[in-house]
């Protein structure tokens, strides 16, 4: 049986092994993990159910898909340990935020396609979400069909050019935690007005399985799907105490919502560059 590598398990690589071990496996391969402590490895190996070593050059030996889980500062090094080793019928897959796949394969020549992928951030919180996928130019068809056909198991696959990536980072990968930061922040506020934190833990509840059952169920009278527009609009009565809070919404912070949330993709967006700059010195 061939084997799906993970180096460097911590907490990315273990949510990926968690989702693709529910979900039925990584194309028939047996899986395998790496991190550089051996305490770590026995730990690991008994938390997860996977075989675990130090070693990542005696890991890669026969593997046919290499994930790379490092952090972004620590890849390339990664990469230069094992680059010797690696062969033209192992794939390579980095989840590195802000490491090009050229910076990775000016180190693994040898190495079969080199993939950039972003997968679901939302797998560590045991469920699924989307993965975005760059390749090399040389990569085939078939080679990324596998690739996508590995992540669909996650959820839905966008292949796209690698510069898209860090814009799919912020928007697909992190967005689920600004959501429930403002969840949260709405949570505690309703504590400070003197709500029971029974009832308000329920309150947001509901608005997260309201907002999921009428974003993702149909509308009965026309078998669409609401918008959140439409959603908006329902629950907005012209003139009513929501189009209040709406508007206030828009001129608070900022001026408007929206300028505090293009502030926060922002600064996620300078953050990688300043991680690409600093691989760039490495
Ligand atoms: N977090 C997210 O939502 C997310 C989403 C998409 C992509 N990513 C990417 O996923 C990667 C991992 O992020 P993470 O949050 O999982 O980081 P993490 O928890 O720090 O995991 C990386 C692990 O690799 C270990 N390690 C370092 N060098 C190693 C080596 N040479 N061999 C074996 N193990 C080694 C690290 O140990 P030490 O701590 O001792 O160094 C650490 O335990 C990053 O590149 C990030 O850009 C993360």
């Amino acid at each position: 049986m061939s084997k799906a590598v993970f180096i460097g398990v911590g907490r990315m690589a273990r949510g990926l092994i968690e989702s693709f071990s529910r979900e039925g496996g990584i194309d028939g391969c047996s899986i395998l993990g790496t991190h550089h402590d051996p305490m770590r490895c026995e730990a690991l190996q008994e938390e997860l159910g996977i075989p675990m070593v130090a070693s990542n050059r005696e890991a890669i030996e026969g593997a046919r898909y290499i994930f790379l889980c490092v952090r972004p500062l620590q890849l390339l090094d990664t990469v230069t340990e094992i680059g010797n080793l690696l062969t033209k019928e192992q794939t390579v897959i980095s989840i590195a935020v802000g490491v090009p796949l050229i910076r990775i394969r000016a180190r693994c020549p040898k190495a079969g396609p080199i993939f950039h992928v972003h997968p679901p951030s939302l797998c560590m919180a045991h469920t699924r979400g989307m993965s975005f996928v760059a390749h090399e130019a040389r990569a085939s068809t078939e080679a990324v069909k596998h690739v996508e056909k590995i992540f669909a198991k996650l959820g839905s696959v966008r292949t796209t050019a690698e510069e898209n990536i860090d814009r799919f980072a912020v928007f697909a990968g992190a967005s689920p935690a600004f959501v429930c930061q403002i969840l949260d922040d709405w949570h505690s506020l309703a504590l400070d007005e003197g709500i029971e934190k029974e009832v308000a833990d329920e309150i947001i509840h509901y608005i997260v399985r309201g907002i999921y059952t009428a974003y993702d169920g149909y509308d009965p009278r026309n078998g669409d799907r609401f918008s959140l527009e439409q959603i908006i609009h329902r629950i907005a009565t012209p003139n009513g105490v929501t189009r209040v809070g709406l508007r206030a919404m828009e001129r608070r912070k900022y001026r408007n919502f929206k300028g505090a949330l293009k502030s926060v993709a922002s600064q996620c967006l300078k953050k990688i560059a300043h991680i690409r700059d600093a691989v760039g010195r490495q």
